[in-house]
């Protein structure tokens, strides 16, 4: 059937309100054009759209799992990092835009045009990662994951991407598959501590997989791991770069301290909140 675009979509938007959805118009047009299979432009510009009862009954479902609390990405499968387009399931944590920063960091440390090897602890969907190497066009990278899950969806969008020449995936314990040396060891590990893993937003708490958030008693269990691993597989004056929670800046500087990293500096979020710690062999 054909329907008119903006009372379609704003039968759509008022279907969501009263529940706590910050952006309705905004995910009204990400759900339909997901539905309809085409760009989200077409949605804004066309003034009638084509709709099969199959895609309504599709845009219907998508909109109760979204007003019961479901982010837009997990119903969608998919989210845009660094301007890329990214695969996520249930195995990966939904990227956040604020581990962007960990991408600016190594972009101020490093050339572009340098030839590095660079390893990604817990990559998940690849993000991380891929990301750098659509920025590094000469570099190496690896990624590494607990989860055979996650690394079959960081190697689906490497493929899509054009990035499988340059990108490898192992499943692993942290450094327990890792035989060599790297000039970047990049990180999000689960830091999540305990009395805060309860107050974290549902959306989070339900949708996230627990593993790729929850970081021991104190948050930093994953850091004491990888810092001082991560001393042994950087070449010298290679560097560490880690994303950190807002309150977890002393702690892990005292832990690369401690493990006799130099150059220690920390980078803010969009937000303004400690997010980034860089150190150097
Ligand atoms: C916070 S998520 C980061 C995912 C992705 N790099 C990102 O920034 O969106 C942490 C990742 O670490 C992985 N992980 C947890 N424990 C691990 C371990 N012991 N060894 C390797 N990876 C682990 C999780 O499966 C998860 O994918």
């Amino acid at each position: 059937m054909i329907y008119e675009k903006n009372s379609f979509l704003n039968k759509i938007i008022s279907d969501m309100s009263g529940s706590s959805i910050e952006n309705p118009r905004l995910d009204t047009k990400i759900i339909i054009s997901h539905a309809l299979g085409c760009q989200i432009d077409k949605i804004l510009l066309d003034t009638h759209l084509e709709i099969s009862d199959k895609q309504i009954n599709e845009i219907n479902k998508y909109v109760n799992r979204r007003v019961n609390g479901e982010p837009v990405s997990r119903i969608i499968g998919k989210r845009e990092f660094w301007d890329l387009e990214f695969k996520i399931n249930e195995a990966t944590l939904d990227p956040r835009h604020d581990t962007e920063t960990l991408i600016d960091t190594i972009l101020n440390l490093v050339d572009r045009k340098e030839k590095i090897s660079i390893l990604d602890l817990g990559t998940g969907s690849g993000c991380i990662l891929l990301s750098l190497l659509s920025e590094y066009k000469q570099a190496d990278g690896f990624g590494l994951d607990i989860s055979f899950e996650a690394i079959s969806v960081a190697f689906f969008n490497a493929k899509k991407l054009g990035l499988t020449h340059r990108a490898h995936f192992f499943v692993g314990d942290w450094f327990s598959a890792i035989t060599s040396q790297f000039d970047v060891i990049v990180s999000n590990p689960p830091y999540i501590e305990s009395n805060y893993f309860n107050k974290l937003q549902p959306e989070v708490r339900k949708y996230d997989p627990k593993e790729s958030l929850y970081g021991g008693i104190d948050g930093l269990d994953n850091y004491r791991m990888i810092i001082p691993m991560a001393k042994k597989k950087l070449i010298k004056g290679g560097y560490l770069v880690l994303e950190i929670g807002f309150n977890q800046k002393n702690s892990v500087q005292e832990l690369l301290l401690s493990s006799g990293f130099d150059k220690i500096t920390c980078y803010n979020d969009l937000s303004g909140n400690f997010r980034c710690i860089s150190a150097s062999n």
